[in-house]
């Protein structure tokens, strides 16, 4: 059987009765042997490292017969039990996370981009500083989505030990790839130059700025030599988890979402505002999934959710407003759509407000109101409908498959 709760004294006593991969055993029919790899087969790793490297899928070895994984055996970080599991299921919000993701399924190639080409062709079509907009974000979130979509697949994912959470983790790393496909989109429509766009972010310092902001807040999880299972760790990866799910996602975004569905709703850019209202969708569930997986963290946490530690995401969170407002000032100095960047501060403040309530913060910005209303409308698509250009439903994915 194996032992879910001391995994380490059972391999470490097994790595010593078997000096070499028992091999002839199961060459001889013997499938009852475990093969059980010796500490000296893998000279790089103690037998601790192994441990916890095999961890990240908690299944060491296959021994038939092991019980049964029951939901009491899940937990979000640091479970010991098999991950290979997915039902029983223990978080339904996160399998219908992913279910409803799956629901909301879009390719760029999709949207209709004939009439941003004429628009963004014609020399009176747009205006300087709506031209320089669309570029400023494009290169913003080109780079944002390949951040965000790096720090799923080799960060985050090894740290949340529950599989249907990963389930939804695979399948938000597959939006992130059609966002960053998004942008490549409307750059090729549009004729822009690609080089320009994808090194904004170190090009352009309004830019460079957010991207630099989240880098730190990837390295601890990625070191391959970082584990959770101590207050101090799992503190680092809630915080990191925070800094990406509730501030990248979930405030960095909302300035450029406001710039770009502005110009779809005076019907300019209608193809690449389409884009980024089904980005802003996705988005959304990628937030609520992250402030859902941190509370949960929190619920089965307790100890890390310390006064000091909420002071510091406080602060972590009022920074980034400041930030993301300087860029609403970078963005757009002389107002367009009629926005202007004193309205993106109220707004950011008021984002900020609902994020910090939703993970269990006090709200910092007293009296402030939102004043792009219909944002939360442009989040509904049923209702939105007729608003942009009509989406082109066929898939061309069931014409390409060939038998002969
Ligand atoms: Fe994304
Ligand atoms: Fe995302």
């Amino acid at each position: 059987m194996l032992n879910w709760d001391d995994p380490l004294a059972d391999i470490t006593n097994k790595a010593s009765e078997n000096a070499a991969p028992n091999l002839a055993a199961e060459l001889d029919g013997d499938i009852e042997e475990t093969i059980v790899y010796s500490a000296e087969s893998l000279p790089m790793m103690s037998p601790t490292e192994i441990v916890e490297d095999t961890g990240a899928t908690g299944l060491e070895r296959i021994e038939m017969g092991a019980a049964r994984i029951e939901v009491d055996d899940k937990k979000i970080i640091n479970c010991r039990a098999d991950l290979n599991q997915l039902v029983p299921f223990k978080y339904q919000w996160a399998w219908q996370k992913y279910l409803d993701g799956c629901a909301n399924h879009w390719m760029p190639q999709e949207v209709n981009m004939t009439a941003d080409i004429a628009l963004w062709k014609d020399p009176n079509g747009l205006t300087e500083d709506e031209r320089t907009v669309v570029k400023r974000n494009l290169g913003f979130f080109s780079t944002a989505d390949s951040l965000v979509a790096n720090n799923l697949v080799l960060a985050v994912y090894k740290h949340i030990t529950n599989p249907e959470c990963r389930q939804y983790l695979l399948r938000q790393a597959f939006e992130e790839a059609l966002h960053t496909h998004a942008y490549q989109y409307c750059v090729e429509s549009l004729g822009l130059d690609e080089g320009e766009i994808f090194n904004m972010y170190r090009e352009l310092p309004a830019v460079a700025r957010k991207a630099e902001w989240a880098l730190p807040f990837t390295q601890h999880l990625s070191d391959p030599n970082f584990h959770t299972g101590t207050p101090e760790n799992d503190q680092k990866l809630l915080r990191e988890l925070i800094a990406f799910y509730v501030i990248f996602e979930g405030i960095f975004f909302y300035v450029g979402f406001v710039q770009i569905l502005s110009m779809g709703r005076r019907n300019k850019l209608t193809g690449v505002a389409e884009q980024f209202q089904y980005i802003m969708r996705d988005e959304s569930m990628h937030m609520n999934f992250g402030i859902d997986v941190i509370n949960q963290i929190k619920l089965e946490n307790p100890h890390l959710w310390t006064e000091t530690f909420k002071q510091e995401m406080v602060q972590m969170i009022r920074d980034a407003v400041d930030l993301e407002t300087q860029y609403a000032f970078d963005t757009m100095p002389n107002g367009i759509l009629g926005l202007n960047a004193p309205m993106f501060e109220e707004y950011l403040q008021f984002i900020a407000n609902r994020r910090c309530a939703q993970i269990g913060l006090p709200e910092q910005y007293a009296g402030v109101n939102n004043p792009f209303p219909w944002m939360s409308e442009v989040l509904d698509l049923k209702k939105e409908k007729n608003f942009f250009e009509t989406r082109v439903t066929e898939y061309q994915t069931g014409g390409a498959l060939s038998w002969d």
